[in-house]
C-alpha cells in the first residue's frame, strides 16, 4: 500500500489485501493474499475456501496444476480451441527495446483539452491503483517502490479501461457508415483490433492475479463513467478523442517502461524467473527462451508504443474523408509510410502532409 491511498478519502487501505489475488503461476515462490476474495463456483469454490483458511501465505510452493485457472477454456466435446482473425504483427526484440517515453507537444486547444483530460484520468487512476511516480533521482525512495502486486493492479485497471476507446470509436464509425451509407476508409478495423490487443493485455494480467471485489467496482464504475464520457466527446470531436488516447498511450508508455526498469534492477524478485502465460505466448508468438514477464512487458509496452504513433497519425487527419494509413496500399512502397508493425514506428505520430 502506498502513502498515496493510505492518505487519500478512499479507504483502500482497509481492502488492499483483497482486491488482487496474485497467481503463484508456475511452480516456484510467490506472494499469495487470498482473503476475502471473490471466486467461481463448484469446485473452485470449495479450493478457494480451503485456501482461504490458510490464509497469508506469503510464498507458497503450490504446484502449478492446483493453481485456479481464473478463465479457463469452456470444455465442449467437439471444439478444441477458438481462434482469433487478429493475428498480432510479429515484433523482435530489438525493435521493442527501441520503444521510448515520448511526448507530441500541444499545439492548439483541442490538444491541451485532450492533454488536461489525460492529466485528470491519470490522477484519477493513480489514486485508486496506489500509484506513484517518482520524480527523476528518486526512483528508489520507499514511497515510490512498487510490488509485483502494485504493478498488477495498476495493470489490470489501465488495460481494463484502455480497451474502451477504441470499442466505441469502431462502434461510432461503424453506426456512421451505415447511416450515411458511406465507406468509412478503413478506420473501423484498427480501431476495433486496438480493443482487441488491449482487451488481450488484460486477459494476459488476469492470468497472473485475480480481481476482489474492490477493484471489480473500481472496474465497474471507472468503465460506466469512461463509456458514456469517450462516446459523447466522440460524437463532438473525434479529432481530440484520438489526440487524448495518443497521450494515454504515453503515459502507458512510462508506466511499462517504469516496470521494465523496476524487473531489470532486481526490484521484482516474483518475476525474474517466471514465465509469461501461455495465452501471452500464443497471442504474441514469443519465441523459444523469450517468454519471462520481462519480454511480456516488452511486448505491452511495445503494442502501447504503437496506440501512441496511431491515435496520434488519425488525430492529425481529417475524420471525415482521409483513408486509414495503416490500412492503405502507398503508391510507393519504398518511401517509409505507417504500418501495422514496428518497423517504422513514430513516438509521436506521422504528420497528414507525411501519409495522405
Ligand atoms: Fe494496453
Ligand atoms: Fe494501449
Amino acid at each position: 500500500m502506498s502513502l498515496m491511498t493510505s492518505t487519500t478519502p478512499i479507504r483502500v487501505a482497509s481492502v488492499s489485501k483483497s482486491y488482487l489475488l496474485l497467481n503463484t503461476s508456475r511452480s516456484y515462490a510467490s506472494l499469495v493474499a487470498t482473503t476475502g476474495l471473490r471466486c467461481g463456483s463448484g469446485p473452485l469454490l470449495a479450493r478457494k475456501r480451503q485456501s482461504q483458511t490458510n490464509t497469508k501465505r506469503f510464498i507458497s510452493s503450490t504446484p502449478q496444476q492446483q493453481i485456479k485457472d481464473f478463465f479457463p477454456a469452456p470444455n465442449t466435446p467437439r471444439i478444441k480451441e477458438s481462434e482469433t482473425a487478429w493475428a498480432h504483427p510479429i515484433y523482435n526484440e530489438s525493435q521493442m527495446n527501441q520503444v521510448i517515453v515520448a511526448h507530441r507537444e500541444t499545439k492548439n486547444w483541442s490538444d491541451w483539452v485532450a492533454l488536461g483530460s489525460v492529466r485528470v484520468l491519470r490522477w484519477g487512476m493513480d489514486l485508486v491503483t496506489g500509484y506513484r511516480h517518482p520524480p527523476a533521482g528518486k526512483e528508489h525512495e520507499a514511497q515510490f517502490k512498487m510490488t509485483e502486486k502494485k504493478w498488477l493492479t495498476r495493470f489490470v485497471f489501465l488495460e481494463s479501461v484502455a480497451g474502451v476507446p477504441g470499442m466505441v470509436g469502431g462502434m461510432l464509425r461503424h453506426l456512421r457508415s451505415l447511416r450515411r451509407m458511406k465507406r468509412d476508409n478503413g478506420w473501423i478495423e484498427t480501431l476495433l483490433e486496438e480493443a482487441y490487443n488491449e482487451r488481450m493485455h488484460l486477459l494476459t494480467f488476469l492470468k497472473l492475479a485475480e480481481p476482489g471485489w474492490f477493484m471489480r467496482l473500481m472496474v465497474l464504475g471507472a468503465q460506466g463513467v469512461f463509456f458514456n464520457g469517450f462516446f459523447l466527446s466522440y460524437l463532438v470531436s473525434p479529432r481530440t478523442c484520438h489526440r487524448f488516447v495518443g497521450y494515454l498511450e504515453e503515459e502507458a508508455v512510462i508506466t511499462y517502461t517504469r516496470a521494465i526498469e523496476d524487473l531489470e534492477r532486481g526490484g521484482l524478485p516474483a518475476w525474474e524467473k517466471m514465465e509469461a502465460p501461455q495465452i501471452a505466448v500464443q497471442y504474441w508468438e514469443m519465441p523459444e527462451g523469450k517468454r519471462t514477464i520481462k519480454d511480456l512487458l516488452l511486448y505491452v509496452r511495445a503494442d502501447e508504443a504503437k496506440h501512441r504513433e496511431v491515435n496520434h497519425t488519425l488525430g492529425n487527419l481529417s475524420q471525415r474523408n482521409d483513408p486509414n494509413p495503416y490500412t492503405s496500399k502507398y503508391k510507393d512502397p519504398a518511401k517509409p509510410h505507417p504500418s501495422k508493425g514496428m518497423e517504422n514506428l513514430k513516438a509521436t505520430g506521422w504528420e497528414r502532409d507525411e501519409v495522405i
